[in-house]
């Protein structure tokens, strides 16, 4: 058992380093998880450009997957009851404080937790083995964690970005919109839009647009399950675009949108898309991305349109993630062709230029 584990730090935007601590004694509530690798976030990128959250210095990476080569005396089950020891393979979740109003009150959406806890958007401290762009990782108590064993590693990458998906969807059947002929659009083909159509997918929902403005990945959208594509950028303006999503909808447009970009005008025309009575699922705007503007009369209030955000995902979505990603190989969708660049941790520089400038899907970082 090594003394040591190295972690790719974040020292400040634009600089990582690659330092080495020792791996702290374990107690009686904690893991040590030996880290097998980890995708790269949006958020990760954002962070290695700018650090928006005020995180640096931090260890990034927060959608990994590694074995428990120790585990404290306390910890018996994961976080769905299922037996764990070391050997396991695991992936965590998110940390609720336990205390906030969400934790107190609305058990079900700790994902609202007022400061919850992530692996890997945290900021060093005497632990050091926080997040998974790192050699070993320190899962501290009161984490929400699932056994993962028998899944394959890139399977086990995707869980994360998978949850958000899952997550999304379940709060688009809140409105009550989605039948299996529901016909939804999903706005933006990055890793989560690419999700939210196989998730979509998987449902038994056929009746799917993809629209981008990237030809490969509206190759990638027709694998996920998309059954029609649009690329906007070959339409003169967003009416031409308007018009044809249109003629595709029976002349109403889409009854359900996902918005799975970041990009104001993407929101603005995201509305425009939904026909009279349908619903909207804002899952883009994680980050914030500015003010954007609609027409509250044709718009929402006259559509009537129903709208629910997303915000990440609950522990409770996790279950289901898993049985997502069964069911979406069960039924022929390549879910891990998702997974299209593999970078060493020594190498993380290359695989965050690598995820900032939208080459390939999901980049990932495997520890050796
Ligand atoms: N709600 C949540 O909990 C949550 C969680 C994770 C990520 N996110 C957010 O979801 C968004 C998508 O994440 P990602 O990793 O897939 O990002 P990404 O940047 O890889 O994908 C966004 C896609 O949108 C496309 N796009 C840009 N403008 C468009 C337009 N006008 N019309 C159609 N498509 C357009 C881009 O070409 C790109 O393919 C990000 O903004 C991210 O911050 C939300
Ligand atoms: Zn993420
Ligand atoms: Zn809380």
């Amino acid at each position: 058992m090594k003394e040591t584990a190295k972690v790719a730090m974040l020292v400040k935007p634009g600089e990582f380093e690659l330092k080495e601590f020792a791996i702290p004694q374990i107690s009686d509530d904690q893991m040590l998880i030996k880290v097998e690798g980890c995708g790269v976030c949006g958020t990760d990128g954002h962070e290695y450009k700018r650090d928006p959250f005020g995180l640096c210095p931090v260890v990034l990476g927060h959608e990994g997957s590694g074995e428990i080569v120790k585990i404290g005396k306390n910890i018996k089950v994961d976080s769905a009851g299922i037996p764990v020891s070391v050997g396991d393979k695991i992936v965590t979740c998110v940390i609720p404080c336990g205390e906030c109003n969400a934790c107190r009150n609305t058990p079900a959406r700790t994902n609202l937790c007022e400061k919850c806890g992530v692996y890997g958007l945290f900021p060093d401290d005497e632990i050091h083995l926080n997040g998974y762009f790192a050699e070993y990782m320190v899962v501290r108590p009161n984490s929400t964690f699932f056994n993962v064993t028998g899944m394959n590693l890139d399977q086990r990458m995707l869980v994360e970005p998978a949850a958000v998906a899952v997550h999304a969807v379940e709060r688009a059947k809140t409105t009550g919109l989605l039948r299996f002929n529901t016909s939804v659009l999903v706005q933006g083909c990055g890793p989560i839009g690419l999700m939210v159509m196989a998730v979509l997918r998987t449902l038994g929902i056929e009746n799917i647009i993809a629209l981008d403005g990237n030809d490969s990945r509206l190759e990638l959208a027709k694998e996920m399950g998309a059954t029609q594509t649009f690329n906007f950028t070959s339409y003169a303006d967003f009416n031409a675009l308007l018009a044809e999503v249109k003629t595709a909808t029976a002349g109403l447009g889409a009854e359900f949108v996902f918005q799975c970009t970041g990009v104001a005008k993407a929101e603005s025309n995201a509305w425009k898309l939904v026909r009279r009575g349908g619903g909207l699922c804002e899952v883009g705007f994680f980050m914030d991305g500015g003010e954007c503007s609609i027409n509250p009369h044709y718009d929402l209030c006259n559509k009537e349109i129903t709208a629910v955000g997303s915000w990440v995902y609950s522990p409770q979505d996790y279950p289901i993630t898993f049985d997502f990603l069964k069911r979406a190989s069960g039924i022929g969708l390549p879910i891990e062709k998702l997974v299209t660049h593999k970078f060493k941790l020594a190498d993380i520089q290359e695989a965050l230029e690598t995820n900032v400038q939208m080459k390939g899907i999901k980049v990932a970082v495997i520890i050796d």
